[in-house]
């Protein structure tokens, strides 16, 4: 018997209760492709037959072990390459895979679509799996730095649309996630910098602990050696604190999360200047923002001098590419209409700690801030 309501009217209400358990597990799995290893198959009722899609930046070498090893276990798989990087995100892509998908006639929810793949692919293949037939189960393994630490553990998917960033998308978490640091061995620099500057943004905005790890390991980043017990305990940090963010509000009901730190005069750094990664326009929204919370007196001078030390160090960019004020000063309108109809940008207090602005940033304080940084006084 449902709950109703009798209106005063004499008109009947029903209350329809529809609470979704959408819980979903991060595994650490090392190597995933090993043959003994069935995790992957594990994940799922029946195993005769998967859809893998893979993007297309995964070297030869490594889509060659994506295929023995379903090939081992006489699984017969249909592979479909989807085009990596931002330009997947968008109708056009979604259209192919939602195809793939029709044509492969997955069964409903016993064959869960495995995509190995950097944050783009895994967003627009992870929105397609949330629409398909209202929601088909998917598998995330990430293939970059930045979605083994960011967009492949939360429960978002997402595709531009015009020209706004993840306008369109779900919250829509994966039956499981892989996390193997195998799949990032042969990342180039700039992918390997870039995600790194998801991991200084946990650090800055919540844990003065992993900041200060940060720090006295910068260096050896160079080597891009993840297995090294520093960097992987750096690395496993920077998860763990994500996650727990994440998990106390993972449909984002609260709006003001210390994780859209350096996620607000990002988006026109990336959809202006086309090829910059997302970790890059990150790093350079997060020294933005350290200095307008210094210009606001929250944050010591000496403390942003450590951000800006660490971001160069790490080889993050620290010039703001050549864009107009009015494309930076749009971003913070558009983050606006995300966040509630109110700007809510984060800052970071200290290290480790954020604060708000909530709706008084001006044009002024944004055009003298970005003055300071284009003086970089600090370096
Ligand atoms: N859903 C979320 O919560 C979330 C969070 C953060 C970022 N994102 C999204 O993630 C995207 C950025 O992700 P990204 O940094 O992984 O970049 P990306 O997905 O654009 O990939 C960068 C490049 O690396 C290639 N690549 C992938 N795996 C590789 C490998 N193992 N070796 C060599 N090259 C490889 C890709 O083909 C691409 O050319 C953005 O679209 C961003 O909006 C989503």
């Amino acid at each position: 018997m449902l709950a109703n309501i009798e209106c005063k009217n004499g008109l009947l209400n029903w209350l329809i209760p529809a609470k979704l358990d959408r819980s979903y597990q991060v595994q650490c799995v090392e190597p995933l492709l090993e043959p003994a290893n069935k995790a992957l198959l594990d994940a799922g009722e029946l195993c005769e037959q998967r859809l893998v899609v893979i993007d297309s930046g995964i070297p030869a070498l490594l889509c060659d072990q994506i295929k023995s090893y379903f090939s081992t276990h006489r699984v017969t798989a249909t592979y479909l390459t989807v085009s990596g990087g931002e330009a997947c995100k968008n109708f056009q892509a979604l259209q192919g895979i939602l195809e793939a998908f029709a044509a492969f006639r997955l069964k409903r929810k016993m064959e869960p679509v495995i995509v190995f793949g950097g944050g783009a692919v895994l967003d627009i293949v992870g929105f397609a799996a949330s629409i398909y037939r209202r929601g088909v189960p998917f598998i995330r393994i990430p293939t970059t730095l930045l979605a083994f630490v960011d967009a492949a553990i939360g429960i978002k998917t997402g595709m531009n649309f015009g020209r706004q960033k993840n306008l369109l998308g779900s919250y829509y978490p994966p039956l499981t996630v892989f996390l193997d640091r195998n799949f990032l061995i042969p990342l180039n620099r700039r992918q390997f910098i870039s995600g790194l500057a998801e991991i200084l943004k946990v650090a800055i905005s919540c844990d003065t602990e992993l900041f200060e790890m940060l720090e006295r390991n910068v260096i050896k980043f160079k080597t891009q050696d993840l297995f090294d017990a520093h960097l992987g305990e750096i690395l496993f940090k920077a998860i763990d604190i994500t996650l727990s963010q994440l998990a106390q509000n993972i449909y984002e009901n609260d709006l003001y999360r210390f994780l859209d730190f350096g996620h607000t005069f990002s988006t026109a750094f990336e959809m202006t200047a086309a090829s910059m990664p997302h970790g890059e326009a990150v790093a350079l929204d997060m020294n933005l923002s350290a200095i307008l919370s210094m210009h606001r007196g929250f944050l010591q001078r000496e403390d942003f001098y450590r951000i800006a030390r660490v971001t160069e160090q790490l080889g993050l960019p620290t010039a703001i590419p050549d864009i107009s004020f009015s494309d930076i000063w749009n971003s913070v309108d558009d983050r606006s209409y995300h966040r509630g109809g109110h700007q809510r940008i984060p800052i970071p207090a200290r290290l480790g700690q954020c604060v708000f602005i909530e709706d008084d940033l001006t044009p002024q304080e944004l055009t003298d801030a970005l003055k300071e940084f284009g003086r970089k006084s600090w370096r």
